[in-house]
Formats: C-alpha cells, structure tokens, sequence
C-alpha cells in the first residue's frame, strides 16, 4: 500500500507548480509554436523587446507552413526546435553524417561528412548526449571545428546480425562515446576505408550522429530500417534530437553583476554560473516561482 502514499504528494506538487500560471514570455509577444511554448530571454518574431538581444541564440521564427508548425532560430531553416526549459536547456534536431550503398554496391551522394555549428548561445550537452554510429563496418569521427583542439570516435563492427543485440550500443552493430564540455561546433564524419564487405539487405546504411541518449534506444532493425523508424524528419531525411545546454553568454555571474542595465536575472532571482561553457543561468529564489528573467517574473508561492 506503499503506491497511494507516494501518488498523493506527486499530485501536490504538479498542481503547486501549476497555480501561478504566469505567461513565460514579455507581455504582448507570442508565446508558442504550435505546442512549443517559448519562456524569455527567447522570444518570436522581429520585435527586439521580445528576445534578449545581444546574440542570435535568442531571436526565434515560428514557420507555419508545416504541420504542425516548426520552430527554428532566425536566420536557419533546418534545425527545428522541439522544446525549451527555463533550467538552459533546449532539444534540436540534427542531420547524421550519412553513408548508404545501392544494391549494386555503389555508393550514392550521401553526407558522409556533417558540420554541426550552433549559435552562440549553446553547447552541446556532454551530459545527455552521445556520439553514436550504427552499422556493421562503420568508423565514425568527431572533432571541433579545426580539429585542434579535439578529436574522438567509435568503430562498430558485426560479422553476423545474430551477435547483434537489442538495447546495446557497445560496438557490434552500435557505439558511442561521450563528447567534451564546451562544444559549440562537431565536424561529424565517416571514414570508408574499411573493407565493404556488408551485406545490402541487412545494412545498407551507416550513420554516425549526435543524440540525446535519454530518447535513443539501438534496436537490431536499425541496421536496415533507421531512416524508417525514427519519427523526427527534415526535408524527409532522418534528423536526431539533440540535448543543448543554452546560458547568458559569455560573462560569469560575478562579472554581470557589475553591470545592472545588462544583468539578466531579475527580482527573487539568484544567479548560477554555467556548467557548459562560459556564461549564466538565472534561478528563481526559494519560495518563487515563475521566470527569472522577466520583470517581476519570480512570484511568492
Ligand atoms: C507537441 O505535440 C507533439 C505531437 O502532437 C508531441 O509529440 C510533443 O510531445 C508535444 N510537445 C510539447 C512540448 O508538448
Ligand atoms: C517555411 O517553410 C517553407 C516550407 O519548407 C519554406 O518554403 C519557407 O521558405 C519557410 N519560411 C521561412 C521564412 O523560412
Ligand atoms: C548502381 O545503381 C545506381 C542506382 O540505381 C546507379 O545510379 C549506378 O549507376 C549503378 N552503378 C553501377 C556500377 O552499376
Ligand atoms: C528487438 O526488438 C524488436 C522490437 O521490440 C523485436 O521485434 C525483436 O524481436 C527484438 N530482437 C531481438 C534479437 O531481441
Ligand atoms: C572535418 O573532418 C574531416 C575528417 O577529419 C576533415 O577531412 C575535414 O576537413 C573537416 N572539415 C572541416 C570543415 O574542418
Ligand atoms: C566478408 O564476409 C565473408 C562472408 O561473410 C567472409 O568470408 C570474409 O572473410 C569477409 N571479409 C572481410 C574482409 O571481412
Ligand atoms: C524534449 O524533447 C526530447 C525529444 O522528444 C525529449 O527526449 C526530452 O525529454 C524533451 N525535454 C523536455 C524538457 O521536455
Ligand atoms: C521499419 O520501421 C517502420 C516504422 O517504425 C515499421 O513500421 C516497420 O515495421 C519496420 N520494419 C522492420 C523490418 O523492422
Ligand atoms: C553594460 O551593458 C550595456 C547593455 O548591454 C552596455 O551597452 C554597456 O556597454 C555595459 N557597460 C559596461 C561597463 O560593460
């Protein structure tokens, strides 16, 4: 009779955090893309008082065209934004690096290789995500944007689809690795130096890409059938959700401080220091609620 008692404060505190129901976004702006709501320091449209200005990472446009429609930052038209937090976090979708054969044997114009540059105001979750490749003979590499400062990766390999197991991405068939802090642009690509000894109908394709680990599960029919399963499409090629941890960049909290007019975290907000990357994130106080960026946007509750 344990499960009652633990159901009843569960409900309390939804219904706590549910009571204020305080607009997350600046008076008068849009508030969501289709199901997506957007909490200032982002915003929508061209109005400048609906966003914080001071880099591209929040300025957002919401495309109606599609169906549902799609969120994206200004300026991009191929990375979706499928949700943001109020705790610096946001989820996009991302192309993998891409490398099928015809029947014939021949490879067709794939993207072998991916650069994935996000605007300044992210990085890449080294918590969440993981790098990852699927197929039966695939060396898949990451690095920073020249390549200097970092460099990793994972080979994967299976001599029959039987050795290959549901929910185990170790390296027959599936592998990952963690990515570092701090990393606002991944060079994603495949090497096919490797013997092409794979078999069409069990795997003719191979994918290396970033994901947020919490949704990603391999199962063995992604050797063949990747592209079908995953629901997340962009211009009707597979693209992956992508944890990112978003910050007020690039000051640290002590340094913003120092200046009131440029300071992001308002009344009953206190400030945290990024863990990812140069930067900080705004809190509401204990006993507040609601959005610390906003005017009066922390409320007693
Ligand atoms: C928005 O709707 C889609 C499908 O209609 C659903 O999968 C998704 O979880 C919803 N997102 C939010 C933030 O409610
Ligand atoms: C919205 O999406 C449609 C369909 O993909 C595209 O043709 C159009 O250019 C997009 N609008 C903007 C403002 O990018
Ligand atoms: C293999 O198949 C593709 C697609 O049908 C075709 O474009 C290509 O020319 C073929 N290559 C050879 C060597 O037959
Ligand atoms: C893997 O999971 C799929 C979907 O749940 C299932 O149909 C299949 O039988 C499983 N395969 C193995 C080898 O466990
Ligand atoms: C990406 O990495 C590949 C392989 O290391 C390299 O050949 C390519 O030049 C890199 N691209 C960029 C734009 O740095
Ligand atoms: C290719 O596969 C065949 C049959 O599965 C095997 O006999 C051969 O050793 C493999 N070659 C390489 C280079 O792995
Ligand atoms: C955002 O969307 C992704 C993909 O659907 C999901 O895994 C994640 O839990 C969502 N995050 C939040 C905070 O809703
Ligand atoms: C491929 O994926 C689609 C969509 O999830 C599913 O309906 C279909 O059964 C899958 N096919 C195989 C052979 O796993
Ligand atoms: C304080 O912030 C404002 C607004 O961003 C900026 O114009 C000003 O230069 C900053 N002052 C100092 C001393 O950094």
């Amino acid at each position: 009779m344990l499960w009652p008692l633990l159901l009843i404060p569960v409900l309390f505190l939804e219904w706590s955090m549910a009571a204020p129901l305080l607009s997350q976004t600046k008076p008068g702006c849009p508030d969501r893309c289709g199901n997506i709501s957007i909490p200032y320091p982002f915003g929508l449209g061209e109005d400048p008082s609906c966003f914080r200005e001071e880099t591209s990472t929040f300025q957002l446009y919401c495309n109606d065209s599609y169906n549902p429609p799609r969120l994206f930052n200004t300026g991009d038209a191929s990375t979706p934004i499928i949700n943001i937090t109020l705790q610096g976090q946001a989820t996009l979708l991302l192309w993998p690096a891409t490398y099928c054969f015809y029947s014939n044997g021949t490879l067709t114009d794939d993207s072998f290789n991916v650069i994935l540059k996000m605007r300044e105001g992210y990085r890449f979750s080294y918590t969440r995500n993981k790098f990852t490749a699927i197929g039966c003979d695939t060396s898949a590499f990451m690095s920073d944007a020249s390549g200097l400062n970092f460099q990793s990766g994972c080979y994967s390999f299976c001599k029959s689809i039987s050795n290959v197991l549901n929910g185990s991405c170790s390296g027959i068939g599936c592998c990952q690795t963690a990515i570092p802090k701090d990393v606002r642009i991944l060079n994603l690509t495949q090497d096919n130096r490797y013997s092409r000894n794979f078999s069409y109908t069990s795997n003719p394709c191979r994918y290396a890409f970033l994901v947020d680990n919490d949704w990603f599960t391999f199962y063995v029919s992604d050797l063949w059938n990747f592209s079908k399963r995953v629901e997340y499409k962009i211009n009707n090629i597979v693209a992956l959700p992508v944890a990112m941890d978003w910050a007020i960049r690039d000051l640290t909290c002590e340094e913003a401080k120092r200046n009131r007019s440029s300071y992001a975290c308002m009344q009953h907000a206190s400030c945290i220091d990024s863990s990812n990357g140069p930067g900080y994130l705004c809190r509401c106080d204990k006993g507040y609620e609601g959005n610390p960026y906003l005017d009066n946007g922390c409320q007693g509750v």
